[in-house]
């Protein structure tokens, strides 16, 4: 029985990708850099099948578009005839869908374990290339720590001086999103006549965002990362039909991470294509954040520090 076991970290963006210049090769506008967390993954189990191909999601067989989707990623590493002979299971230790990118540490999994389960042997340039055509993010699962996808596709690790970094996802609303990155991005670079400067602006961002992890500057780490979100927020809501994923209960915790900046605390928002906020904070001060989010009502939250990137767990071959 041949068995592969992956397990690939959710990343969250500290300066946003929106937006291909190349829909089928998946070449992003702009650069962008995230943190891979240790404790928000996907589990990915691609093993022998002698009734044909299926996908479990959590337990749960999925048909229809995701398993096609699945499917045709597959084809990336496989014949029909072999991808006929697998089944492939996947558990998400986060919420699916929900703007905690759950897709990318699910394409970062998928991923390694059809290059080990089909003996592909792609090189990891070769690998970044294939992750990001299932999700653009899932090429930055690949690595750990602080990682930037380049414009030109490269993907790197970025040294940071400071790596006591916490980040706080909080769950205002752990349904799935209603419309899916890959459309509303393309309708936001078709649409949004603020996309330029998003664009020009996080270039920027990219290029300062490393010069500040490089020299350990928090202030601008934090001020980088919640520019960002707000720019892409902005272009988003500027796009014709709007989209928005902000809810009431996102604008509540955006304040109270204002109100304890004003108290001299590290905390910086940010948020991806969900309603969910999450908090960039360090060791010394995320108590104190957890402490005042309780205090409003907000008891859903997960806390992440610095993790690994995506790698083989088990292999079987008999
Ligand atoms: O990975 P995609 O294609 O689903 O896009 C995700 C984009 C954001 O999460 C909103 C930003 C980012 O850079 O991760």
């Amino acid at each position: 029985m041949k068995k592969v076991t992956a397990k690939a970290p959710v990343n969250i963006a500290l300066i946003k990708y929106w937006g291909k210049e190349d829909e089928e090769k998946v070449i992003p506008f702009n650069s962008s850099l995230s943190l891979t967390l240790d404790n928000l993954y996907t589990i990915t189990i691609i093993e022998e099948s002698n009734s044909g191909f299926s996908f479990t999601l959590n337990n749960e067989i999925i048909t229809g578009n995701e398993a096609e989707k699945v499917c045709k990623f597959l084809k990336h590493f496989a014949s029909p005839q072999e991808i006929d002979k697998v089944r492939v299971v996947s558990e998400n230790h986060v919420p699916t869908a929900a703007g905690l990118a759950s897709s990318a540490s699910a394409f970062s999994a998928l991923s390694i374990a059809s290059n080990t389960y089909f003996n592909t042997n792609l090189s990891f340039k070769q690998l970044c290339e294939v992750t990001r055509k299932g999700s653009g993010s899932a090429c930055r699962s690949l690595l750990g720590g602080f990682v930037a996808w380049d414009k030109s596709g490269e993907v790197y690790e970025v040294y940071s001086k400071y790596k006591d970094f916490i980040l706080i996802s909080v769950i205002v609303n752990p349904d799935r999103k209603k419309i899916s990155s890959s459309k509303a991005m393309a309708a936001t670079v078709k649409t949004s006549p603020l996309y330029r400067y998003f664009v020009e602006e996080n270039s920027k961002a990219f290029e300062a965002l490393k010069i500040a992890l490089e020299s350990g500057n928090l202030k601008e780490i934090g001020s980088l990362t919640e520019k960002s979100f707000l720019m892409l927020h902005g272009v988003m809501m500027a796009t014709n039909p709007p989209v928005l994923y902000m809810n009431e209960l996102s604008i509540k915790v955006i304040e109270i991470i204002k109100r304890l900046r004003e108290n001299n605390l590290y905390a910086y928002p940010t948020m991806d294509a969900g309603s969910n906020v999450k908090i960039l904070t360090t060791e010394s001060d995320h108590l104190e954040v957890i402490k005042s989010l309780e205090a409003n009502g907000f008891n859903n939250y997960y806390i992440s520090r610095l993790g690994d990137g995506a790698k083989i767990i088990y292999e079987e071959d008999c």
